[in-house]
């Protein structure tokens, strides 16, 4: 087995530094504990996202404007249309995208994710959408956003594995057991959905990359 914690600190050393900006809001999600993504996984993404070449993006769960700005700056030529529905949040990403340089690249949308698909709707279509919001509710968000892919259009799904619970047999928490039970649903849906080729890397918190079929 690859996967072990001497290997990841190894690889996640080997990242370049990220900028002040991205350095300062990761340790402002650290001390605010505010769940960002893992390093490995937002590396493998930005990578996934520059070989796809996407163009438009469409994130649903901004929190602090993190993995959006990320991605603004791995795809200069990147438009990403961001969801999020937490006031303070939306307040504190609003903030780091003013002084990022990069705010006309990004299109913040204020609202619970299920509710502003209209909104999406006239910004669309996009070549990728990355869903990081509510776990319980992945396939809804998947089922609302997918139709507005471009043929060649992906999806990225974050907290697949959810620190590996998802293979885990017994889990004491009611309420995380039910979480993981909704998690190990939607990848079992997901991985034999008849409109998409999927994959499951278990980086960061395990991503899912699924591809349209043509
Ligand atoms: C894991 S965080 C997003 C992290 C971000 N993508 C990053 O890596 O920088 C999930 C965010 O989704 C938001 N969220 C959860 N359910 C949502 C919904 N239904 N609509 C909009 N936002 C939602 C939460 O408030 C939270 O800020």
């Amino acid at each position: 087995m690859l996967n072990n914690e001497k290997l990841h600190s190894y690889i996640e050393g080997l990242f370049p530094d990220r900028n002040d900006l991205f350095s300062e809001m990761e340790n402002y999600a650290t001390e605010h504990h505010v769940p960002i993504m893992e390093l490995s996984g937002i590396e493998t993404m930005l990578q996934l996202l520059r070989i796809h070449g996407s163009k438009r993006i469409l994130e649903v769960g901004t929190a602090i404007g993190y993995s959006a700005l990320r991605m603004a700056a791995a795809l200069p030529d990147a438009r990403i249309v961001t969801i999020e529905r937490d006031l303070e949040r939306i307040q504190t990403a609003k903030e780091y995208i003013g002084r990022s340089g990069r705010a006309e690249q990004i299109v913040l949308i204020e609202g619970d994710a299920l509710l502003v698909e209209d909104v999406i709707q006239s910004h669309g279509p996009f070549d990728a959408i990355f869903i990081d919001a509510a776990k319980g509710q992945y396939r809804k968000f998947f089922e609302l956003y997918a139709k507005y892919l471009t043929p060649d259009g992906m999806v990225v799904t974050d907290n697949v594995l959810f620190k590996g619970l998802v293979a885990e047999a017994e889990i004491e928490s009611k309420r995380t057991r039910n979480l993981v039970k909704k998690i190990d649903e939607f990848n079992r849906w997901l991985m034999n959905h008849s409109d998409y080729d999927s994959v499951i890397l278990p980086v960061g918190d395990g991503i899912a990359i699924s591809k349209k079929k043509r």
